[in-house]
């Protein structure tokens, strides 16, 4: 046995003296963990299940989540790195605060999967898994994640400000943000319909309802009935309506599917950057196409995930693994936090059994919260039937 290894290792050693450095570098890869933690994948699958049954609002959340992650720094975990004294990071820059959230069930994740198999499951891989389940779970559609990232050390609000795109962008400047990323045109039309769930802050699209040009209040490019509905929401010049949110997908605002696409040419797309792409021949083409095609969008889209989560990983034993994903190792290898992070994990599951039990009562109260919400959405609806042959289907289950 000793042999063996002595021998593999000779061998290893003579492949890296023949090949390259880049040709050597590791390759993420399916079922990456299938020896070291056999049950990782399952554990995040289930935690994120027991969040979304919770509240469904977390499968958006992590959605883009993956996204700011692998747009700064590569697919590193940066994203979920806590602000010190010294440094303002990713997740306090203002395209990520206060709107990314979903960062407690990354934490509840990892918790869960440390108390299995300690030192041994990447924070990057945990939110490339826990995006995929989120899709799974608002969708109904899955795909296998290759894995094998390891967690970067840095992280500063400055790099998110720099590399994620402005909901005011216009075509040219998404085309250009993507491909900073190797990401192509098709691949950001593909990826934009990620906007087929989850909500948005009024401030992200006011731009399109006051003063919007020398000649029109509202940007002509969006449905007035909309736009009329999204001001008496969103009040001009309101610090009231700081934390407001609006569902993004009128038509299916909780379903993962291609119903953006067919928002988008009923005037209905939410943003500047979404009503961009009608500004292109070559990407309104992917519009039109997408939403033909609901099946032909699901696996571009499956693709277009599995390729935005390769952008820039470390691998081998590049970065680290770390511990608590809020922050990054200290150095010394015993670090206290493990014994944490042990007792926080079987602490999750012994929560998620008692979530199980308590469900029933909580749909009630679930219910009552979303009241208001949904009070908006059918006054919505009743505005839009006035130009559309729109039906309008609710959201959740409504007494
Ligand atoms: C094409 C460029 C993109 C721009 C400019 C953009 C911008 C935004 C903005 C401004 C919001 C609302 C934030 C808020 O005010 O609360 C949002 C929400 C969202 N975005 Fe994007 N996005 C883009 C691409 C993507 C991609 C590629 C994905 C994922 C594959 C994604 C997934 C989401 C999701 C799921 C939400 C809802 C979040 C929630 O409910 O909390 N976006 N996006
Ligand atoms: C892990 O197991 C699955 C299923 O047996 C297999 O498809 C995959 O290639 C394996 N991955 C690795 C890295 O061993
Ligand atoms: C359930 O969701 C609410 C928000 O809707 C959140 O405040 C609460 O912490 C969640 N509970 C669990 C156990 O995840
Ligand atoms: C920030 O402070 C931490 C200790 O809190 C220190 O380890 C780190 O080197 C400092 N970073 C910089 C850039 O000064
Ligand atoms: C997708 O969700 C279904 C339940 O809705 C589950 O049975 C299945 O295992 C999930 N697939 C993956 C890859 O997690
Ligand atoms: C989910 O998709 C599977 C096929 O992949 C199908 O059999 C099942 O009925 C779907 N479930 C729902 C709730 O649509
Ligand atoms: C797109 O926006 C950029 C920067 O905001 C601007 O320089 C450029 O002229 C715009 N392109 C078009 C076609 O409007
Ligand atoms: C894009 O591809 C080029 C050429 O392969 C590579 O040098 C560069 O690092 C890649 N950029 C990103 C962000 O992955
Ligand atoms: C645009 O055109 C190019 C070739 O001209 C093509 O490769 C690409 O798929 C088209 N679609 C998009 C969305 O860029
Ligand atoms: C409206 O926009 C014009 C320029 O287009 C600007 O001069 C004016 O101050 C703006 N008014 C308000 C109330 O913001
Ligand atoms: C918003 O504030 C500007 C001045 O800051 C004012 O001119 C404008 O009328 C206000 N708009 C509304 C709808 O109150
Ligand atoms: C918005 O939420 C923050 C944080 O919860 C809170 O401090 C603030 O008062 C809220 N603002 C409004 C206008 O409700």
């Amino acid at each position: 046995m000793i042999h063996l290894v002595m021998k593999l290792n000779a061998l290893l050693f003579l492949l890296a003296g023949v090949l390259s450095p880049a040709a050597v570098k590791a390759q993420l890869k399916i079922g990456f963990y299938n020896k070291t933690c056999p049950t990782a994948e399952q554990i995040v699958q289930q935690t994120v299940a027991a969040a979304f049954r919770n509240n469904s609002q977390v499968a958006p959340g992590l959605i883009r989540m993956s996204f700011h992650d692998c747009f700064v720094r590569g697919c590193d975990g940066s994203v979920l790195i806590d602000s010190t004294s010294n440094n303002t990071a990713e997740k306090d820059a203002p395209p990520n605060n206060p709107s990314l959230h979903g960062f407690e069930v990354i934490d509840a994740a990892k918790a869960a999967v440390e108390a299995k198999c300690p030192n041994i499951v990447s924070c990057a891989d945990i939110i490339a898994f826990a995006a995929r389940d989120s899709i799974n779970l608002s969708g109904n559609f899955s795909y296998n994640v290759p894995a094998g990232r390891r967690d970067g050390r840095i992280s500063t609000a400055a790099e998110a400000n720099a590399n994620l795109p402005s909901p005011l962008s216009n075509a040219t400047k998404l085309i250009n943000a993507f491909a900073a990323k190797n990401l192509t045109a098709d691949d950001m039309v593909t990826l934009s319909g990620a906007h087929t769930i989850g909500v948005s802050h009024c401030s992200s699209f006011t731009n399109r309802l006051y003063n919007f040009s020398s000649t029109s209040q509202t940007d002509p490019t969006l449905s007035l009935a909309y736009a009329r509905l999204l001001q008496s929401v969103c009040p001009a010049n309101s610090s009231a309506s700081a934390n407001t949110t609006v569902f993004m997908d009128l038509i299916t605002p909780t379903k993962l599917d291609n119903a953006y696409y067919v928002g988008l040419q009923l005037s209905l797309g939410l943003f500047t950057s979404d009503q961009a792409l009608l500004t292109q021949a070559n990407l309104s083409a992917a519009v039109k196409e997408n939403a033909r095609d609901p099946g032909g969008w699901e696996n571009r889209f499956k693709t277009a995930m599995v390729k935005m989560g390769s952008i820039q990983v470390l691998t081998g034993t590049q970065g680290e693994i770390r511990k608590n994903c809020r922050v990054i190792n200290s150095g010394s290898l015993e670090s206290p936090l493990e014994v944490f992070d042990n007792v926080h994990g079987e602490e999750f599951l012994r929560e998620e059994i008692e979530l199980d039990n308590q469900i029933n009562s909580r749909a009630n109260e679930k219910l009552a919260s979303h009241f208001c919400a949904h009070h908006i959405y059918i006054k919505l609806c009743r505005q839009l039937a006035l130009i559309s042959e729109l039906k309008c289907i609710l959201p959740e289950p409504f007494p």
